[in-house]
């Protein structure tokens, strides 16, 4: 496994592996959910490249990006293990360098729900994710479907750019009782990380209460209320049941719908989501128009 840092040498390292190439972008402190991004890129690909990037631009002024957690060591063992071919380890510098000065921008996907709450992040995503796309040039890429709207966003810019790049998104991997994995969850202490267990526990009602019938959006919103509710340690930021397309909020009868929410549970700040209606729970892969040689013979 190469471990590259600059994009000269990413570039020499990506020119040298066999086709087609997955690529598994994150921002280190990997766990569970993110092996299964790997495992699932090694799968359909001939190599695999991960990028391990704490991503400045897509934080806050009062999020965590400071204490963000990082194991760069333990995180390069577990890619080994895996069998991953490169590992690239960008510097915000190379990302950023001084005078740097443009963005991608997904417009109205990106204002409302985690947009709304976390203003610019998602520029931050999409610009990140762009250069991270540029420099490995992979065939196929991996999203988590745990972060529901950027993987609607990503797959909305390859769409609108016309990367040929096809984006799969694989299903939230969780823990036995039913949490979300995340690398945030080590800001739990042991009576919040019980707590956090609420959250899954509020979208497995909406998703009981859909899968008997019921299909009034407001009523699955107010059963994932009713559960969050019982939690004292829980502090509700957002409750939603919108399109899985346009991600508006949607009222009435639903037929598909995401359902997710941000709670806060103490100082952590948790995000979850149900897809319905969807094989497998998950958004579609997208493949890109004319994908075909580049896919089937790895050109390009
Ligand atoms: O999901 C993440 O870990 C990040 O948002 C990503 C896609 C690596 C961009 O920094």
């Amino acid at each position: 496994m190469r471990v590259v840092r600059t994009l000269d040498e990413l570039r020499q390292a990506r020119a040298a592996l066999p086709a087609t190439v997955g690529f598994v972008p994150t921002m280190g402190y990997l766990h569970e959910g993110h092996l299964s991004l790997v495992r699932c890129a090694k799968a359909e690909n001939a190599s695999v490249v991960v990028s391990i990037f704490v991503n400045p631009t897509q934080f806050g002024p009062d999020e965590d990006l400071e204490t963000y957690p990082r194991d760069l060591e333990r995180d390069l063992r577990l890619l080994e293990a895996e069998g991953v071919d490169v590992v690239w380890t960008p510097t915000p510098e190379v990302m950023y360098p001084s005078g740097y000065q443009t963005w991608v921008t997904v417009e109205e996907l990106t204002r409302v729900l985690e947009g709304a709450y976390r203003p610019g992040h998602f520029r931050g995503v999409t610009t990140v994710v762009s250069k991270l796309f540029l420099g490995v040039w992979p065939h196929r890429a991996y999203f988590g479907q745990k972060d529901a709207q950027q993987a609607r966003v990503l797959l909305q810019m390859v769409r609108d750019l016309n990367f040929p790049i096809e984006v799969v998104v694989c299903p939230t991997v969780r823990e036995p009782d039913g949490l979300a994995m995340s690398s945030r969850n080590t800001y739990l202490n042991p009576e919040e990380r019980r707590a956090a267990t609420v959250l899954y526990r509020a979208l497995q009602a909406a998703q009981a209460a859909y899968d008997a019938g019921e299909r009034d959006a407001e009523a699955l919103r107010q059963r994932m209320r009713e559960v969050l509710a019982q939690e004292p340690l829980a502090r509700v930021q957002y409750v939603s049941c919108a399109d899985p397309d346009t991600l508006q909020e949607l009222h009435g009868p639903v037929t598909r719908a995401l359902l997710s929410l941000a709670v806060f549970i103490g100082n952590t700040r948790l995000i979850d989501n149900v897809l319905l209606g969807y094989p497998g729970g998950v958004y579609p892969r997208y493949t890109p128009p004319g994908m075909d040689a580049r896919l089937r013979h790895g050109l390009g």
